[in-house]
């Protein structure tokens, strides 16, 4: 089927798009902030692998990378080791060297070593934070779509579970993540605020996404930045003739009702807070956290793509990690980042075929260690050529 038009100069998604695998949005998100698609050399991809688990994946994603064309890479700390390193979650040169790639990779950030109370002392999150704001990437991208061999993973029934392929959209560097903070005489705060035009650019993402139907998830019973959000996207909805219809859902109703009908759902639009709830909750529909991609895109510069399940601590070192949310990342950063949708699409599927072969990491239950999945993956790509 042909590309929706969207826009004036935009084509988005085609009608059989699915959030997480078969679709051709690059226009959409190059619009939206990623790099013009031709370039005479090979891509510049910056790696960040960051904490815990994210250089045991990274190490794995950048395997599977090369077996899939010419890649130029240039690993940089963050987080944690670039607190260790640098004394600061994220360095100006990280910084820099993200901004002239074409396409940043990240592992993880976060570790119990860097866990304190201090608000003086940096944080590995910090350098999270840093390159969204940083890159100004405001949109989060979550596909959520169980691959078919894994619907008996789910700690949901196959029959809920079955035909979910949403999509979450979280707004990234806006609300209480980024609002003014402080201790005072005893008290702690953190403020939220959203301005018009920050939900406006969400909002949008959103609806160029949306098949059917956007759900819009706030508090507007209590928050007045949620009222602003339901009154912007209302009129946003109002204003547009695609068809998509516009519910909203209050925050702790999303949650249940993300669990008693996940298929029902096509978009879920939401702030940085709700997002990052929800998106661990839609995460285990799955089967697992550690199948979960995503990708933030923003307005100018290069997107980031990474996987949804953070540094996983308790199973660093071990070699259990299971890699395919990051392999799943580097589809994402193909497709929405470099305009490699074939590239994309062969990942996509040698990670299904894998585990439609019986692959399974022990998140999944299984015994496969990341070496054995990151084998499994790769010797499907090759099949697949
Ligand atoms: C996420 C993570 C981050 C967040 C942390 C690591 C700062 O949980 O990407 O969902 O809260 O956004
Ligand atoms: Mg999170």
């Amino acid at each position: 089927m042909p590309p929706v038009p969207c826009g004036s100069r935009l084509q988005v998604r085609g009608a059989v798009f699915h959030h997480q695998l078969t679709a051709t949005v690059t226009g959409c998100l190059l619009a939206l902030g990623s790099r013009p698609p031709v370039r005479p050399t090979a891509p510049r991809i910056v790696t960040l692998p960051g904490d815990g688990i994210g250089p045991e994946i990274m190490g794995p994603a950048v395997r599977v990378l090369r077996a899939l064309g010419d890649f130029a890479t240039e690993e940089h700390p963050v987080g944690g080791a670039s607190i260790d390193a640098a004394g600061t979650a994220l360095t100006s040169e990280t910084l820099e060297a993200c901004r002239q790639a074409d396409a940043v990779l990240l592992g993880a950030v976060g570790g119990p070593m860097w866990d304190t109370t201090d608000p003086d002392a940096p944080r590995p999150e910090q350098g999270l934070l840093g390159l969204r704001k940083g890159l100004e990437l405001f949109a989060n991208l979550r596909p959520v779509r169980p691959s078919p061999a894994l619907l008996d993973a789910s700690p949901l029934k196959r029959e809920r579970i079955e035909g979910t392929d949403l999509l979450v959209v979280r707004e990234l560097t806006g609300g209480i993540y980024f609002g003014d903070r402080g201790r005072r005489n005893g008290s702690a705060y953190d403020t939220c605020a959203y301005s018009t035009a920050e939900i406006e650019r969400i909002a949008d993402v959103a609806f160029r996404f949306a098949r059917r139907r956007v759900t819009s998830v706030d508090k507007a019973n209590i928050l007045e930045t949620s009222r602003l959000w339901r009154e912007t996207v209302t009129r946003m909805a109002a204003e547009r003739e695609d068809g998509v219809e516009l519910e909203h859902l209050l925050v702790d109703n999303a949650a249940m009702q993300l669990v008693s009908r996940p298929a029902d759902f096509d978009v879920i639009l939401t702030e940085n807070l709700f997002g990052d709830i929800l998106s661990d909750e839609a995460a285990m529909l799955t089967g697992s956290i550690g199948m979960l991609p995503s990708a933030s895109v923003g307005a100018g510069g290069p997107g980031l793509f990474e996987p949804v399940h953070g540094s996983a601590p308790d199973i660093a070192g071990t070699g259990r990690a299971n890699p395919l949310a990051m392999f799943g990342s580097v589809a994402l950063m193909l497709r929405y980042g470099l305009d490699m949708g074939n590239r994309a699409a062969a990942l996509e599927s040698a990670i299904d075929r894998a585990l439609e072969n019986g692959l399974r990491t022990p998140d999944l239950g299984g015994e496969a260690t990341t070496e054995v999945a990151t084998e499994a993956v790769l010797a499907n790509l090759q099949e697949g050529e």
